[in-house]
């Protein structure tokens, strides 16, 4: 037994060798990792050197104990002091090389970081719904992308055999009976169909609109403005003065305005207008072909077989064609777009490209 028992000097014996182990590993800490490994290899939880040393104290004897326990002690606090002193160094030196690299020159100009900006076609698209409702019409646009026959097209005067409907202009949905709206005249029924009390209307409905398409003026997906105005008494001249005043708004009072008769199964009579050519100011160039005139869009007063189809759908006769009339007018964003700003080709609005993009103003 007694041989077994280990004497205080068996102990205080190592730590002269420990310390200088100790001493040697501190002198060749350079960093924080290097110095929590240190502290591992001494003071670790379970293997650390001195820890063991401690361990070994359980088998002395009081009075033994005591002794090797001081000097154990102090050699550990020795330990932890040189660690933090030495980790207060490492940081104190850290702090001195961050500040002699990171330095601020305050004189130097900043640097603007890149901020976005309006797309164009969305200018375009702001700028008229500010003029219409400068005007006072509501804007309406909650009506769905996705619609159906009736409402783009047989509800509009245009019977089943319509060639509007025609799978190469359509995009039908599986199934046949859904579509992507080809114009936003939907808006004009959806609106009146849930608008039924009272029989005044003055909308216009921004959206966009789906058509198989695509070369340099035309896009499968493009975006249309449409207006309606209903009430008793409205005349044609309303039409004219209405689109007169938003066109000289949209372009400048400078430019002529011509009224040309056309046709639209929803409107009669229909009318197209063109605007005098903004590139070459009518003398005739690329843009408008030589004519001196753009075209910029379609209208007409609403067609009585247009109200009568809201009327059949809402059961009862809400807009009847004897008390009110109404115009309604169509047009197209890119093409205002691409007319204001000189460009040829409608599929830059849609190709995300950067360099055609910052061109345009905030
Ligand atoms: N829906 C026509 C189109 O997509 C534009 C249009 C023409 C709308 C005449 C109208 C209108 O409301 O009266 O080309």
């Amino acid at each position: 037994m007694a041989e077994s028992r280990a004497s205080s000097e068996g102990i205080v014996r190592e730590l002269p060798r420990l310390r200088q182990d100790f001493d040697a590993a501190l002198a060749g800490v350079r960093d924080g990792a290097g110095l929590q490994e240190l502290r591992t290899r001494f003071l670790g939880r379970k293997s650390g050197e001195l820890t063991l040393l401690f361990g070994r104290l359980g088998g002395l004897k009081n009075e033994e104990r005591r002794l090797a326990g001081a000097e154990l002690n102090t050699l550990k606090q020795e330990v932890e002091a040189r660690l933090e002193a030495r980790r207060a160094e490492l940081e104190a030196g850290d702090r001195e090389e961050r500040l002699r690299h990171d330095r601020v020159d305050v004189t130097l100009p900043g640097r603007v970081g890149p901020v976005g900006r309006r797309h164009p076609l969305t200018v375009v698209r702001e700028e008229l719904e500010d003029i219409f409702l400068s005007m006072g019409y509501e804007v309406y646009d909650s009506f769905p992308e996705v619609d159906d026959d009736f409402h783009c097209f047989e509800a509009l005067n245009m019977p089943p055999d319509h060639p509007a409907r025609d799978m190469q202009d359509t995009f039908y949905l599986e199934g046949g009976d859904r579509l992507l709206r080809t114009h936003t005249s939907t808006g004009q029924i959806r609106y009146m169909l849930s608008n039924p009390h009272p029989p005044r209307v003055r909308i216009i409905c921004p959206g966009k609109v789906y058509r198989r398409d695509d070369d340099i003026t035309h896009s499968p997906m493009f975006q249309q403005v449409e207006g309606l105005v209903v009430r008793a008494g409205i005349t044609l001249a309303d039409l004219k003065g209405t689109i007169e005043a938003f066109l000289h708004a949209l372009f400048g009072p400078q430019y002529p305005i011509r009224f040309r008769s056309s046709f639209f199964p929803y409107t009669e009579p229909s009318v197209e207008t063109d605007l005098g050519c903004i590139v070459c100011g009518g003398g005739g160039c690329r843009v408008c072909k030589q004519t001196g005139w753009l075209e910029i869009l379609g209208s007409g007063m609403v067609h009585p077989a247009v109200f009568e189809a809201v009327n059949r759908k809402l059961g009862k006769v809400v807009y009847d064609p004897e008390e009110v009339t109404g115009f309604a007018f169509g047009l197209g964003i890119e093409r205002v777009a691409m007319m204001r700003h000189g460009i040829d080709d409608i599929r830059l609005f849609y190709g995300s490209d950067l360099r055609f993009l910052e061109q345009f103003h905030r």
